[in-house]
């Protein structure tokens, strides 16, 4: 009964499938990526986005006008404006066209320097300005060896959702990113991946309510590619995933179409 229940709640929440380019692309160069990846990522069953470098956000808006593709940044500061030199605010984003943003990333956290506490100012901000954030969270190798995946993750969540209400909450979408997964071509087993995004939603459950932990949407990132795919976004609580190194390439379109 339990299962069928979260079958249906799979069912009933949009595939959402985001590429992170990274620090990858100049304009020009994201242009011509755009128009070769535009005919190959059609598909109405799942939400369709391209986290692109600021620098980029722009050309990237007017390529993908009349597509399914919506435009995310990867980054985003969390004051309104003022005296902040390289940060971008969120309203930036919006008027560039930016519906989504990648926040705490683990390359930010790592490199950057970003906390937890950090996170949650950006969530906060980023839903304030009705963009939808892209939460990432997940352990290290050392951490999953220590056994305390879960525990970790947990904390991470709970600090990432503080003062956010629930209805904020239901249009998050969670990103949970293994590191040792990560541009590795070591992707998890679909039962690891699914045992954390099944671990994220009780969390979500106990933060808020059941009706909060069915419509939020979980991805999974790490190595995903065309032929791992299929498998990772059959799982019950996997709604779809964040693509780093594939998204750059042709095999993105069959990430997007795992489900034909
Ligand atoms: P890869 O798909 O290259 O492993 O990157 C995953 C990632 O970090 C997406 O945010």
């Amino acid at each position: 009964m339990r299962r069928a229940l979260q079958m249906e709640d799979n069912m009933a929440r949009k595939k959402i499938i985001a590429g992170n380019w990274k620090m990858n692309m100049t304009p020009t160069e994201a242009v011509a990526l755009v128009n070769e990846l535009k005919p190959l990522v059609g598909n109405d069953d799942v939400d369709v986005v391209f986290c692109v470098p600021a620098i980029d956000i722009i050309p990237v808006a007017e390529a993908v006008k009349g597509t399914n593709i919506k435009v995310g940044a990867e980054n985003m500061y969390y004051e309104e404006k003022g005296a902040y030199t390289g940060e971008i605010s969120p309203n930036m984003l919006k008027d560039a066209g930016v519906a989504y943003v990648i926040i705490g990333h683990s390359e930010r956290r790592e490199y950057f320097k970003e906390t937890d506490e950090i996170v949650n100012k950006k969530v906060l901000k980023a839903l304030e300005h009705g963009i939808t954030p892209i939460l990432c969270c997940g352990e290290s190798l050392t951490q999953r060896e220590q056994g305390i995946t879960i525990d970790w993750v947990r904390q991470q969540i709970k600090i990432a959702f503080q003062n956010v209400t629930a209805d904020q909450a239901k249009t998050v979408v969670i990103a949970y990113e293994p590191i040792w997964a990560i541009g590795t071509g070591k992707v998890a087993t679909t039962e690891q991946a699914q045992e954390v995004c099944a671990a994220i939603r009780v969390c979500i459950g106990e933060i808020y309510d059941e009706a909060t932990a069915a419509a939020i949407r979980i991805q999974y990132g790490g190595s995903v590619s065309g032929a791992s795919a299929p498998e990772l976004f059959a799982q019950a609580d996997i709604d779809g995933g964040l693509v780093g190194g594939a998204s750059l390439k042709p095999d993105f379109g069959k990430i997007v179409n795992y489900n034909k």
